[in-house]
């Protein structure tokens, strides 16, 4: 492993000399790996220094050796086996960057079952297998850390497990896609329709290998999973999101919402109410003053309140080589100050120790009460009279209404309106009977407003 001369981990005084290094393996040496290796390389020193040890990266395992070999140099071990970084007797941690949920559940599970802790930027990975890796690591009693899974540069995971422990936390909201975030502010700042910004975002190289996953709200919705869980101490529950991307959003309710003094993110919102936890990934207004109405660009940014806490605000990249580095070798770090230690003395994987986890149900979608935005198209200007009596005999409670300024080619008139709050399931309903309404020329949408207070 590369040696920074000027600062030899020798000169360095505060190594307790009785602790060896931690030996790393590494699954996969793309994007991230690379970043975690050029970054473990070249911070060495204080790395150590934090660590209380060195950290070395002993062996990867990659599918192309030569580009491996390119990457890393001669004294890191390769293979193309990553079953083989997983149970080597000469590795301790195994960091999975390889991504996807069919080989690299069986590659962490393999390494844990042979007592080595895990570092993971593999968010999907813990959406989709949260429950059995963390519960094998419990038996093993080894470390499973991905603060890399969640918005990479900011270190929410550790905020949320660490900082905020005394705080009830009532609820946890972000941008937490920078893809989706681009697309939408390259749609407001310039008028970009959907296809054009998601073609930009790609070229870029801001979007997951598949872009649906992004676009259609999953890879957030991965993320929020991880967020709740350790918010309300609370299984992984991915089945239990209301996913909704921004594919069906039209250029047009972004220039409205504007109009309205809103922006339009794409949030995940997980939120503790009298009835159980919300969970939902959509596009929803904020205010434009508010914090997170000006979280642009590939930048996520996540808001937590906590009882005792209020509202603390976290915001950083949310993706790239060196950005995703720097929080699995954070994660390294813990993993390599762990030596001694037993499983119960440590940082529970989910911030709760197992016997204190929650059962808060999920509220359904329906029951969640938010004011919404409507856009309704209409046959005439003149309309709007007659929308407003609509509205009031659907008992839809409005706190705005305003004609749109702006007609895109091919649309009529279009009535505008904020809503108080309302359940979800009676607004669905009333509009449904509005459409039928002679003087509605089209469908209605609806987007939720989230004030974040
Ligand atoms: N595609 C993801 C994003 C990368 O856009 O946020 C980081 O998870």
């Amino acid at each position: 492993m590369y040696r920074d001369p000027v600062q030899s981990l020798e000169s360095l005084p505060v190594l307790p000399a009785a602790l060896r290094p931690l030996r790393v393996g590494m699954i996969g040496i793309g994007t991230v790996g690379a970043g975690t290796f050029r970054v473990l390389a070249r911070n060495q020193a204080q790395i150590a220094g934090r660590a209380g040890r060195p950290i070395e990266l002993v062996m990867v395992a990659a599918r192309n050796l030569a580009r491996a070999a390119g990457i890393v140099g001669g004294a890191v071990e390769l293979t193309d086996d990553p079953l083989r970084v997983a149970t080597h007797p000469g590795v301790d941690v195994v960091v999975e960057v390889a991504g996807g949920t069919g080989p690299a559940r069986d590659w962490v599970l393999a390494a844990i079952a042979h007592g080595k802790h895990v570092v993971t930027a593999n968010k999907a990975l813990l959406a989709v297998h949260g429950a059995e890796i963390f519960a094998a690591a419990r038996q093993h009693g080894v470390a499973v850390a991905y603060e890399g899974a969640v918005a990479v540069s900011i270190p929410i995971v550790k905020a949320l497990r660490e900082g905020l422990t005394a705080n009830r936390i009532e609820w946890v909201a972000g941008i937490i896609n920078g893809t989706t975030n681009f697309i939408l502010s390259r749609m407001e700042g310039e008028g970009l329709d959907f296809a054009a910004a998601l073609a930009e975002a790609q070229a870029l190289g801001y979007a997951e290998a598949d872009p649906a996953f992004d676009i259609e709200g999953i890879d957030a919705a991965h993320k929020l999973t991880l967020l709740a869980a350790n918010a309300f101490g609370t299984a992984v529950r991915l089945d239990d999101v209301q996913v909704e991307g921004i594919t069906a959003l039209q250029r047009m309710d972004v220039a409205c919402a504007r109009q309205l003094g809103h922006r339009i993110k794409l949030l995940g919102v997980a939120r503790r109410t009298d009835a159980g936890i919300e969970l939902r990934v959509q596009p929803a207004l904020v205010p434009a003053s508010h914090l997170m109405a000006h979280v642009n660009g590939s930048m996520n940014g996540i808001m937590v309140k906590g009882d005792a806490a209020g509202v603390t605000m976290y915001y950083g990249a949310g993706a790239g080589s060196e950005q995703t580095a720097s929080a699995v070798i954070a994660d390294l770090v813990d993993v390599a100050r762990l030596e001694g230690t037993h499983a119960a003395q440590r940082v529970p994987h989910l911030g709760f120790h197992h016997h204190a986890m929650s059962t808060l149900p999920v509220v359904p979608c329906g029951a969640a009460c938010s004011s919404h935005y409507l856009r309704v198209p209409v046959h005439a200007a003149g309309d709007s009279e007659a929308m407003s009596d609509a509205l009031a005999a659907q008992q839809v409670p409005v706190r705005h209404m305003a004609l749109a300024d702006m007609e895109d080619p091919g649309t009529g008139p279009q009535v505008l309106v904020l809503t108080q709050p309302v359940r979800q399931d009676s607004l669905e309903l009333a509009l449904h009977a509005l459409e039928a309404h002679p003087r509605v020329a089209g469908k209605i949408t609806a987007l939720r407003v989230e004030e974040l207070v």
